[in-house]
């Protein structure tokens, strides 16, 4: 394709405000399918993804677009996923294009996610045509939002388009303005091959399949790839595009997006983000900003059936095919049995895959505290990545600890502020910025990722009645007054209810869990202690009360069979019970227990 004519965009969005609707409109404007075809939103593939309504994996569309001027245009839709797990997903596919489709709800207006996109787009000069969308529902107000998003976001709105994704109006107007506005991609195709890794899945047919946006060079089937990152070489043995059925295709040269697939075995082996050169004449060098995936918040993933144990890791090993931002090790628990401890980009992320293994594998899992990574600070000048808090070294040996820190833009409307403030505050948040746009106020905080992790998320949805948003950045890390709060059950530390909290928190934590344990464990005969601690130092205390009565003597007549119902009922019950000191601790209260955080 002739470069002046490829046009090669992204559509940021906060969630639900219609980028998958709208991307789905401008393939059938473009005649990409048949309404037939477009009934299942086709971008949004995954069974959960369309369920949760959230896109994860960046898709992206090939459409041939006959414009007004007579000239027939390529256009290259990237979806982004609208998650801020995936913010570096966002980053690249935006870095594959020249231009930003914004779509922000006439309804709603700006978001937090909508600033966190956009910000990204304009600092890597993209050209952003905004959109008003759902302009066709009785509570829009498109000339409202059009103040707004140049108030807010401070960029030209006047000629933002008013459109309807939900019944096509305004939809044409769109495809004008990306076919004006956004400038043609650069690029020479007599200069080395020079791609980027946009994204790689794994499909069952073709094995993994990597999305490439060619800058210099042309990609061939038959050429031998390399991928400077990690200097592997691979032979290319197809050449395609999404249109957005996968279609095979000759080469693809400077500015085009497609897909290559070179008998790579396993997604981990494809970093999103390296260059991919000619091994033979490889360019001088590699793109810039490329970064590993890195996992923020790590958990424990045991089978609630020990004999699932093998189950589990199978299934591990069949998502990680697809989604190589997650990690996982064996690791084994007094409490908890043999499991894995897994690495994951955020919570999101980590619900996600939960979800999977739950739903497409069914496994019943017992999940531990989420946790981030801690940098310890040792007496020997040494430093340790701690993920998981059972790990943490003696304190005598710890000069200290630091913690990581995030930057949150929060969006909501002002009759919330005071609560949504006080969590930040409680969650030991350092307000930067305090800013409205109408009754919205936008608030920036300094938070510790530590307080965000547990349910930050929950707790902002209920005390805004669900009107905030939310999204966040990594920061730095900073020093932090950390301690183990440990909690024993009769005198025995239980090794999975283990965690690293600040210390002006360790009270009212041990304190809650202690409470929700003495509710959870059963009486049993003899008095049993709960105790939350820091090193050999209790801040928090319950007692389970002994049984007072034979239980049973209420027990009385009945037929037979159903007494042996109850029997069998309750060895099934017995063996999901775990020992403690003679106490025993039946898995639901685990489960219980870790589910409060
Ligand atoms: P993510 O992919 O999760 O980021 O969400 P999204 O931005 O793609 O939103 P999606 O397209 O799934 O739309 C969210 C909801 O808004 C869906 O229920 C759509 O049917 C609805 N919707 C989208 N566009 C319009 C519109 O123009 N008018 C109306 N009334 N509803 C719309």
């Amino acid at each position: 394709a002739k470069l002046e004519n490829i046009r090669n965009f992204a559509i940021i969005a906060h969630i639900d405000h219609g980028k998958s609707t709208l991307a789905d409109r401008l393939i059938q404007d473009c005649g990409g399918l048949t309404n037939r075809e477009m009934k299942q939103q086709v971008l949004d593939s995954m069974e959960i993804e369309r369920e949760r309504g959230i896109t994860i994996k960046a898709q992206t569309v090939r459409l041939e677009y006959k414009a007004d001027d007579g000239e027939t245009y390529i256009l290259n839709l990237m979806d982004t996923p609208g998650h801020v797990d995936f913010a570096y997903e966002v980053s690249r596919s935006l870095k594959a294009c020249e231009g930003s489709l914004l779509v922000v709800d006439a309804s709603q207006g700006v978001e937090a996610q909508t600033l966190a996109n956009v910000y990204q787009a304009i600092d890597i000069d993209h050209e952003v045509v905004p959109v008003l969308n759902k302009i066709d529902l009785p509570a829009a107000e498109p000339e409202r939002i059009r103040r707004q998003i140049e108030d807010v976001i401070g960029i030209d709105a006047s000629e933002a388009i008013p459109v309807s994704a939900k019944t096509g109006v305004g939809v044409h107007e769109v495809l004008e303005a990306l076919v004006t506005k956004l400038p043609a991609p650069k690029g020479d195709a007599n200069k080395p091959l020079k791609a980027m890794l946009v994204d790689s899945w794994y499909d069952p047919y073709l094995g993994v399949v990597v999305l490439v946006r060619v800058m210099d060079g042309v990609m061939k089937k038959g050429m031998v790839m390399k991928m400077m990152a990690t200097g592997a070489e691979h032979p290319i043995d197809r050449v395609g595009i999404f249109s957005p059925k996968k279609t095979p295709v000759e080469s693809l040269g400077p500015g085009e997006i497609g897909f290559i697939t070179a008998g790579i075995k396993e997604v981990a082996d494809t970093n999103v983000g390296d260059t991919i050169t000619e091994a033979k004449k490889p360019c001088a060098e590699a793109l810039a900003g490329f970064k590993p995936s890195q996992s923020v918040v790590f958990c424990g993933l045991f089978p609630a059936d020990a004999a699932d144990f093998e189950h589990l890791r199978d299934s591990l090993h069949k998502l990680r095919l697809n989604d190589a931002s997650f990690e996982f090790e064996a690791e084994s628990s007094a409490a908890l049995g043999f499991g894995f401890r897994c690495g994951f980009l955020g919570m999101l992320h980590l619900e996600i895959i939960q979800e999977r293994l739950y739903r497409e594998f069914n496994l019943d899992l017992i999940t531990t505290s989420p946790s981030v990574v801690y940098k310890v600070h040792k007496t020997d000048g040494t430093l340790e990545e701690l993920h998981n808090p059972a790990d943490m070294p003696d304190p005598v040996r710890i000069a200290h600890i630091e913690e990581p820190w995030i930057e949150a833009t929060i969006m909501l409307p002002d009759e919330h502020l005071g609560s949504v403030l006080k969590l930040c505050e409680d969650r030991r948040g350092i307000q930067k910025q305090l800013t409205y746009a109408g009754n919205r106020a936008m608030l920036i905080y300094e938070l510790p990722l530590n307080e965000v992790v547990y349910d930050f998320y929950d707790r902002l949805k209920s005390v805004s009645r669900g009107y905030a948003s939310f999204d966040y950045q990594l920061k730095e890390y900073r020093q932090g007054d950390l301690v183990k709060l440990s909690i024993l059950v009769n005198a025995e530390p239980v090794d999975a209810l283990a965690m690293l909290v600040h210390r002006s928190q360790a009270e009212t934590r041990g304190r809650g869990l202690c409470e929700r344990l003495k509710d959870l464990i059963p009486r049993q005969m003899f008095k049993i202690p709960i105790q939350a601690a820091i090193g050999g130092k209790v801040v928090a205390r319950e007692t389970i009360s002994a049984l007072r009565k034979d239980v049973t003597a209420k027990c009385y007549g009945g037929d037979v069979s159903r007494k042996r119902k109850l029997l069998e009922k309750q060895k099934a019950g017995k063996k999901r019970m775990r020992t403690y000191g003679k106490v025993e601790i039946p898995h639901d209260a685990f489960i219980a227990a870790l589910k409060m955080n």
